[in-house]
């Protein structure tokens, strides 16, 4: 079984609060205030960055003042763009602590520290009461979560009435076998995936309703594409996903695109009701 280090380990690959700070001194963005969009190249740690951010929220019931929670928030981009874009309340929990650490200090780099807060935490046993928030979104996390029961249910139970439940993940696909290593894990021991179907029928049993499902792969392929492509020119910025994922990300993202290709897993979408 995987141990607590191996999985942080895997999400910060070394020393990753030097490379953060190696890059953002490189670009200038150091001993001064910064717009959360200047963080977009680094804070965004799903395949298609902001671009996928803007779909999910653009399908999201956000309004002005709710209170909503991020599941696996990460470094905390996702969270600082929906708070700006909606001037709401966001809580990100995440389960490895140097992202939260790092993502903290962006809130307060970017001065987002009074609309989003970031907590340790691990999204199969939430920290909070019955009812508590107006909407709850998790962005590439569920591919980790080998009890997805119990991930769904602990989202239902924090949710109030009438609230939303949106997350993005990479299903299996009818191919199956995907090609490892990929970006959210190095072999079987910490990749769970499920067909659509099986996701939807579990959500379903937790009580959720409206489900509504839209399948991404084009979008990642061309996302994963793009990516690939600066990286072969020798283009690749200094600020990008790879200063988090580390010297593997281009093979895992190829993978990760061989796998979608070969319907092997299968991006998606689903926004749902409590
Ligand atoms: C691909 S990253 C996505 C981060 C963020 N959602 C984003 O889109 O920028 C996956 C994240 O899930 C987190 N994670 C994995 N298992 C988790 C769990 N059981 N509870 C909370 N976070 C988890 C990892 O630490 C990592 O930050």
């Amino acid at each position: 079984m995987i141990s607590k280090s191996d999985i942080e380990n895997f999400w910060t690959r070394g020393d990753v609060f030097s490379r953060v700070h190696q890059a953002m001194s490189e670009t200038g963005l150091i001993n001064k205030k910064l717009e959360i969009e200047e963080l977009f190249p680094i804070d965004q740690y799903h395949a298609r960055g902001i671009a996928a951010t803007v779909d999910l929220g653009k399908r999201m019931p956000i309004s002005k003042n709710q209170k909503i929670i991020d599941i696996g928030c990460g470094l905390g981009g996702p969270a600082r763009y929906y708070a700006k874009e909606f001037k709401c309340f966001i809580t990100g929990i995440d389960i490895t602590p140097s992202f939260i650490e790092i993502g903290n200090e962006f809130n307060r780099l970017t001065s987002m520290s009074d609309n989003v807060e970031l907590l340790v935490g691990n999204g199969e046993v939430l920290d909070f009461d019955n009812e508590t928030f107006d909407g709850a979104y998790s962005q590439h996390v569920t591919m980790n979560i080998s009890n997805r029961e119990k991930f769904f249910s602990e989202a239902f139970r924090v949710l109030k009435k009438d609230s939303f439940f949106a997350f993005t993940e990479h299903g299996l696909g009818p191919e199956g076998k995907p090609i490892f290593p990929l970006p959210w894990a190095n072999s079987l021991e910490m990749s769970f995936l499920l067909p659509p179907q099986k996701t939807i029928s579990i959500l379903k049993d937790i009580g959720f309703s409206d489900i509504k499902i839209i399948e991404t792969a084009e979008k990642y392929i061309s996302g994963y594409e793009k990516l690939i492509k600066l990286k072969s020119e020798n283009k690749k910025p200094v600020l990008g996903i790879h200063v988090i994922g580390g010297d593997t990300m281009n093979e895992r993202s190829r993978n990760s695109m061989q796998s979608i290709k070969e319907n092997r897993t299968l991006p998606f979408e689903i926004v749902c009701k409590k």
